[in-house]
């Protein structure tokens, strides 16, 4: 079994999309592959709520409680490895996760660790996406899957979505067209992959 492991941060969206796709489409039929555990960095995510009600098995590491530790970063990172390899994952999905992560995690999960960004990629990698996207009189906005890597949202990319910027949107109306993309495209990617991993055995 390939166990997929789905870290969150907030509403959880993204997550239930894949978990969603994951029982509609059979991927434990198809890709011998299921969602095993979803783990928040926020013990207050409402993701965790929605995991929960999907049956999925859920798990808090938060990243308050690292504060005191004389690198709270890398004692963070560890803990959650500890936790993600538990489950042994053949990927790691990282779907609305806010944290930056060390060049040590990263290369621990070195290509079984994927991202969604909410831009075009190469553009706006970091924060508030939309509303750079919007004062920039971009005419085009979207979203990014790729793969991580120690280079903050840079990774290479497997898969984008396009949207329209309309004239009269605002971030949230722009960040809410593109959510529904992702949702159509993280599932895709994450089957893909799924996918390529059955004819590599
Ligand atoms: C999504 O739009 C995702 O692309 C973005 O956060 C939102 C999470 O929504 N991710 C990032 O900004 C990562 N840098 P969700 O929790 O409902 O899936």
């Amino acid at each position: 079994m390939r166990n997929i492991v789905i870290l969150i941060s907030g509403s959880g969206s993204n997550m239930a999309a894949i978990a969603q796709a994951a029982q509609r489409e059979d991927w434990h039929q198809k890709f011998q592959a299921r969602v095993c555990a979803v783990i928040s960095s926020r013990p207050d995510a409402k993701g965790l709520q929605m995991a929960t009600e999907l049956g999925l098995p859920t798990q808090v590491v938060d990243h308050r409680d690292f504060a005191d530790q004389a690198d709270p970063r890398a004692a963070f990172d560890h803990a959650l490895m500890q936790a993600i390899d538990e489950h042994q994952p053949a990927l790691v999905v990282l779907a609305g996760f806010m944290r930056i992560l060390t060049p040590a995690f990263v290369a621990h999960y070195a290509g079984r660790l994927i991202n969604v960004h909410p831009s075009l990629l190469p553009a706006f990698p970091g924060l508030n996406t939309h509303q750079r996207a919007i004062d920039a009189g971009c005419r085009f906005a979207g979203a990014t899957v790729h793969q991580v890597t120690a280079d903050l949202d840079h990774g290479p990319i497997l898969t984008q979505a396009v949207v329209p910027v309309l004239p009269e949107d605002t971030a949230d109306s722009l960040a809410a067209r593109v959510l529904t993309q992702e949702h159509l495209m993280y599932p895709q990617a994450v089957a893909e992959i799924l996918g390529s991993l059955r004819k590599s055995f």
